[in-house]
């Protein structure tokens, strides 16, 4: 999303018999503050007309792609290109078939095969044709792709037929966009008067609730950022390989969240070639922003430098040293769930030198050390402070009692606590597997050792049912 400027979502709507909720789902998006323009299926148009779009959104509706004028300047990859987020609803059994499949013919296909911008699609059909094999499995292959999925309400239908498969309500829809665009949760009943509203500040003061404290924090963060290096949807690549966590979970619990995750190891320079660093691989955290992402969530990931593929959907800040990571940190923020899983480097040299240092017949240098910023006590303490706020613990000795002393020292909800003593090779650092003992305010979990991805699944779901408890 570009700095400045209004939210400018582009809303597909497919042809179901919910499609009529689309109408109200413009109006809140522009009452707070966003720009909305249609494409129309045909099987859409059979429910809603162009004239009632076009008049709810005031912007042209687009309907074919056999558009002699638009074509002309391609404008199929135009449409695909301009907005910040693709929002699909409501998303058929049919869209959701061709989107899996890669089938673009119409418009609306076309469009989203063409898109290098996040898509949010937004199902909605009968209870037994979402339960089918094939949507579930088309539903699985788009989550793998990094389309967000939201999950459909359960209820009575159109059809008279109970279950899950309704549209979730607009507010609800709106309320996931919000989150997504990293403001918070807006409702639409608590959206500032249009008269507040106009560029950065206007959009992000319509999108989060007033007068609350995460309001005032995630603007003054918003604000802050203006100019520096914010990431935004626009830096999201295509999403094209699989993660392998596509079926893990049952729908997308974290649909519509934040969840900023940091990993690897850093490296605090002596001198231009030399550093000092730690053992960590990044395996863990990188695996929880894939389960995170493949659990519907938006997902920032501040690396240290390691070797590890992006996992797709996930939008990956690298950084060296402590103090970059910690920049990274506050510029990601607001979140809904940080989970710093980083071995960040507890010291940094206090004069890193510009040269090579020369080896000496005399002494070896002395290396004189600074403590680094603690990334976790700071989020602690922070305005901005997510939800959740979990850090991770990497001991040798005492860990339980040590993960609850820094749980409680750093104003963290949860630590993961972990036992990283062995040798080179043997150690939870760099190896496949963990060995967890998660520590929260009402007691201490203890895992069997599992490969780092099942513990990343365990985690977001534990995340997710948290987050759940929060909202109540
Ligand atoms: C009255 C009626 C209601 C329908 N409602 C839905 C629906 O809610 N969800 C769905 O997936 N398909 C629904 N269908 C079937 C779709 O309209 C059909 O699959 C169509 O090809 C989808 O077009 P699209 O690809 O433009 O979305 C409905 C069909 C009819 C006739």
């Amino acid at each position: 999303m570009d700095e400045g400027k209004a939210l400018r979502i582009l809303l597909i709507i497919g042809g179901g018999i919910a499609a009529y909720k689309s109408c109200e789902l413009i109006r809140l998006i522009r009452r707070n503050g966003g720009e909305v323009t249609c494409v129309l299926t045909d099987g859409g148009a059979q429910f809603v007309t162009p004239m009632t779009l076009a008049a709810l959104s005031e912007n042209s509706v687009h309907t074919t792609l056999w558009d002699l004028k638009n074509e002309v300047e391609m404008g199929h990859i135009q449409l695909s290109r301009e907005a910040d987020l693709i929002v699909v609803c409501p998303a058929t059994a049919n869209m959701l078939a061709k989107m899996a499949a890669g089938i673009a013919d119409d418009l609306a296909t076309t469009l989203l095969l063409a898109t290098d911008k996040p898509v949010m699609a937004v199902p909605a059909m009968n209870v037994r044709m979402w339960g089918h094999a094939a949507t579930q499995a088309n539903v699985a292959t788009l989550r793998d792709a990094g389309v967000m999925v939201l999950q459909p309400d359960e209820g009575t239908m159109a059809c008279g037929e109970y279950g899950a498969g309704r549209l979730p309500e607009p507010d609800a829809i709106w309320a996931a966009i919000a989150r997504w665009t990293g403001s918070g949760a807006g409702s639409a009943g608590e959206a500032a008067p249009k008269e507040e509203q106009g560029g950065l500040g206007g959009l992000i003061a319509s999108l989060i609730p007033r007068g609350t404290k995460t309001r005032a924090a995630a603007q003054d963060a918003l604000l802050a950022d203006k100019g520096s290096a914010r990431i935004s949807p626009d830096d999201l690549g295509p999403r094209a390989t699989a993660t392998g966590f596509g079926d893990a979970f049952d729908g997308a619990p974290l649909a519509g969240r934040h969840v900023l995750v940091t990993a690897g190891p850093t490296h605090e320079p002596i001198d231009p070639v030399r550093y000092i660093a730690n053992r960590s691989s990044g395996k863990q955290g990188f695996a929880i922003a894939a389960a995170a992402a493949a659990a519907g969530a938006r997902v920032t990931l501040v690396a240290g430098p390691v070797t590890l593929d992006t996992p797709p959907g996930v939008t990956r800040i690298d950084v060296q040293t402590a103090r970059e990571m910690l920049a990274a940190v506050r510029t990601a923020l607001p979140a809904d769930v940080a989970v710093m899983a980083a071995a960040v480097a507890d010291w940094r040299t206090r004069d890193a030198m510009d040269q090579k240092l020369k080896k000496r017949s005399s002494a070896p240098p002395a290396l004189m050390l600074e403590e680094n910023p603690d990334i976790l006590a700071t989020l602690g303490t922070s305005d901005a402070r997510p939800g959740l706020l979990i850090g991770f613990a990497a001991e040798t000795q005492d860990v339980v009692e040590n993960a609850r002393g820094k749980r409680t020292r750093k104003r963290a909800d949860w630590i993961v606590a972990n036992d990283v003593s062995g040798g080179i090779g043997q150690s939870v650092m760099g190896g496949a597997s963990n060995t967890i003992h998660l520590v929260t305010q009402s007691g201490v979990e203890n895992w069997p050792e599992m490969p780092k991805e099942e513990v990343a699944v365990k985690l977001v779901e534990r995340i997710a049912g948290a987050l759940e408890n929060i909202d109540d």
